[in-house]
């Protein structure tokens, strides 16, 4: 990894940072329609300690964006997509009172921008979040980006078993492991226009061992237990 990420400073997100998002968005998602602004306005009215930006501090420029919302795991089933659990985006489902998971709706970094370090940084930042505000967890749909090269051989789950033991590394998911999370499940449907992951994403989960209790690691699928993770967290 370079050391370029020595010049980025990730902070919350101001509206001035809107319209370069939505600029972000349209490069990293060519498929689909990109963000705007109701929906950055929205998530940053319910829940601006929850969106964050990475600046270059020497030109200034907006390289990359997380945003979160927090959710009462138990109001979802895992087999729901992207629209169900941001509602569209908008974030108004953000239940701070009685949720305990942190879900991780979005993670972008300009594609000029990528293996500096900048997505480990904005993880960073939510989990400096999610320890202050005492959360069980984060959890994410992360997406399969290269399983359309690996479809016509390997089912998704397969694929994201091999991603998990090292010998096929995905652009998303090999990060979001490398960040400490965990697959939970692998799922369809949840970007259905994404021509890459064809719509398919792991359900990825960091645990806050400081607040979680040993009932917390249960339901774990010993089939994605990367190979370096004691097997007590797979009860
Ligand atoms: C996923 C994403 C945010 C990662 O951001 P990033 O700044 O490139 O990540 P980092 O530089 O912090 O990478 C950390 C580690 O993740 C892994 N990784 C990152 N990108 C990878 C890639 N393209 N292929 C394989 N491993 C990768 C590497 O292990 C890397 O460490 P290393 O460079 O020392 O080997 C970025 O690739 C992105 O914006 N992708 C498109 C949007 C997207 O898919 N978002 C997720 C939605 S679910």
């Amino acid at each position: 990894m370079s050391h370029a990420s020595v010049h980025i400073v990730v902070r919350n997100t101001a509206p001035s940072d809107f319209a370069h998002i939505i600029e972000l968005s349209r490069k990293i998602y060519p498929f689909g329609p990109p963000y705007n602004e109701a929906q950055l306005a929205s998530q940053h009215r319910v829940f601006p300690e929850g969106q964050f930006v990475a600046i270059d501090r020497q030109s200034g420029a907006l390289v990359g964006m997380a945003a979160s919302l927090i959710v009462l795991w138990n109001d979802y089933d895992m087999r729901m997509n992207w629209r169900d659990f941001t509602n569209n985006g908008f974030f108004t489902n953000h239940d701070p009172l009685r949720g305990r998971t942190l879900y991780s709706a979005e993670v972008m970094v300009s594609p000029t921008h990528q293996r500096q370090g900048i997505g480990t940084k904005i993880y960073d930042a939510r989990l400096v979040l999610a320890r202050r505000l005492r959360l069980l967890r984060i959890r994410a749909g992360g997406r399969l980006r290269g399983y359309h090269r690996y479809a016509d051989q390997l089912s998704a789950e397969d694929y994201a078993i091999k991603v998990v033991r090292g010998e096929i590394k995905d652009p998303t998911l090999s990060f979001q492991l490398k960040c400490g999370y965990h697959i939970l499940a692998v799922v369809p449907n949840y970007l259905p226009k994404d021509p890459e992951s064809l719509g398919w994403v792991a359900i990825i989960e960091w645990i806050n061992e400081e607040v979680a209790k040993p009932e917390d690691y249960l339901g774990r699928d010993p089939r994605f237990q990367p190979p370096s993770e004691p097997l007590s967290r797979y009860p």
